[in-house]
């Protein structure tokens, strides 16, 4: 059809025929639904049981070789069952669990989308990041900023499990993956042993470094042992009504999050203790580090224990409850709230007091 037809004549069926032939899509004919007053997700809360899931890596570690003559990397991917097949975790998150056994290497590559791994289980063994040998051991948090290379070594006698978040589902969303294998396999150290930490760790006193501008804290690993001193310095203040004693890790030089895409956090709930509820845009990947309790998202109760993975999307309400009367619960958390506070997205509510309901 050409522009030259007699008006009179097209008909605005022949018309939607007409320009979808030439590219173009009337905005009349989409769903009502895309519209929604709020955010509509098919993603859904969602708790995997760690006991379940490390047997499931064990097997996959007696099945699967990791390094030369096996998988770049053992892992498995928290699919949230609500969200179409092949789906990650939420939205713009993709957690996972990985394996690596004694004596194993996983070789180095690196890639567009940004990780953080917070140890479960293990000892000695390392994550080499842009050549700075990374320890893990359990409750640490290692960073990979995006295009930072990556191996990971397990010298010790037993297997090392770690919780892997990436935004590989925001990144893949703009069509921006980018991804390179190491030419020697695994990258060889070219810095000490957490230099990073040696050199940014004390916090307060920080070298004059000119720093790139890309956001990435430049400490790559936050121990445990840090973590746990803070927790236990604040966990006789009043603390944040919806998270109780609630820390997040923060870039040295900015304060802000430890990437631009993600923001990391280590929370206590004292025994006896629920918090209030809230619901905020940004999703959330948690992980029990210590302790059980029981999740509330949306008048459902997920309960849960050291080990396990909850998935929450945006705007959901929830709130924790340790129901505990003499034990601690600690959760280490990601979110992507950087991203939709970069994009003026982020919205946060919080609801009449819970507290004794
Ligand atoms: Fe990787
Ligand atoms: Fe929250």
């Amino acid at each position: 059809m050409t522009l030259s037809a007699e008006p009179h004549a097209l008909t605005l069926e022949a018309f939607h025929t007409a320009v979808r032939g030439e590219a173009l899509e009337p905005l009349w004919l989409q769903p009502d639904g895309a519209m929604t007053a709020e955010p509509v997700t098919p993603f859904c809360p969602y708790r995997w049981r760690w006991r379940a899931v490390r047997e499931r890596m064990l097997q996959a570690g007696a099945l699967l070789p990791v390094g030369k003559e096996g998988a770049a990397r053992r892992v498995l991917i928290f699919r949230n069952p609500g969200a179409p097949r092949g789906a990650p975790t939420t939205p713009p998150l993709g957690a996972a669990i990985q394996l690596v056994l004694p004596g194993e290497q996983a070789p180095s590559h690196r890639h567009s989308p940004a990780a953080i791994r917070f140890i479960i289980e293990g000892r000695d063994a390392c994550t080499i990041v842009d050549g700075e040998p990374c320890t893990m051991t359990p409750g640490d948090l290692i960073l990979t900023p995006s295009w930072a290379w990556h191996g990971h070594v397990n010298a010790g006698a037993g297997p090392i499990f770690w919780l892997d978040v990436l935004d590989v589902p925001l990144v893949a969303s703009l069509y921006q993956f980018f991804y390179e294998e190491h030419p020697d396999g695994l990258e060889a150290p070219r810095r000490a042993p957490d230099a990073s930490l040696a050199r940014y760790g004390a916090g307060i006193l920080l070298p004059q470094d000119v720093l790139p501008a890309h956001g990435d804290s430049p400490l790559l690993r936050y121990p445990w042992a840090v973590a746990e001193a803070r927790l236990r310095a604040l966990a006789d203040t009043p603390g944040d009504p919806f998270d109780s004693v609630l820390l997040t890790y923060t870039h040295p030089y900015t304060g802000g999050p430890v990437m631009p895409t993600m923001t990391c956090r280590i929370q206590l709930l004292r025994p006896g203790e629920r918090t209030r509820a809230h619901r905020h845009t940004a999703s959330v990947v948690y992980h029990v580090v210590r302790g059980r309790g029981t999740t509330i998202v949306d008048g459902t109760a997920l309960d849960w224990e050291a080990g396990d993975v909850l998935a929450l999307p945006g705007w959901v309400w929830h709130e924790h409850v340790n129901a505990a009367p003499d034990a601690e619960a600690i959760l280490f958390s990601v979110s992507d709230e950087p991203v939709l506070r970069a994009l003026g997205l982020y919205r946060e509510e919080s609801r009449a007091d819970t507290r004794g309901a």
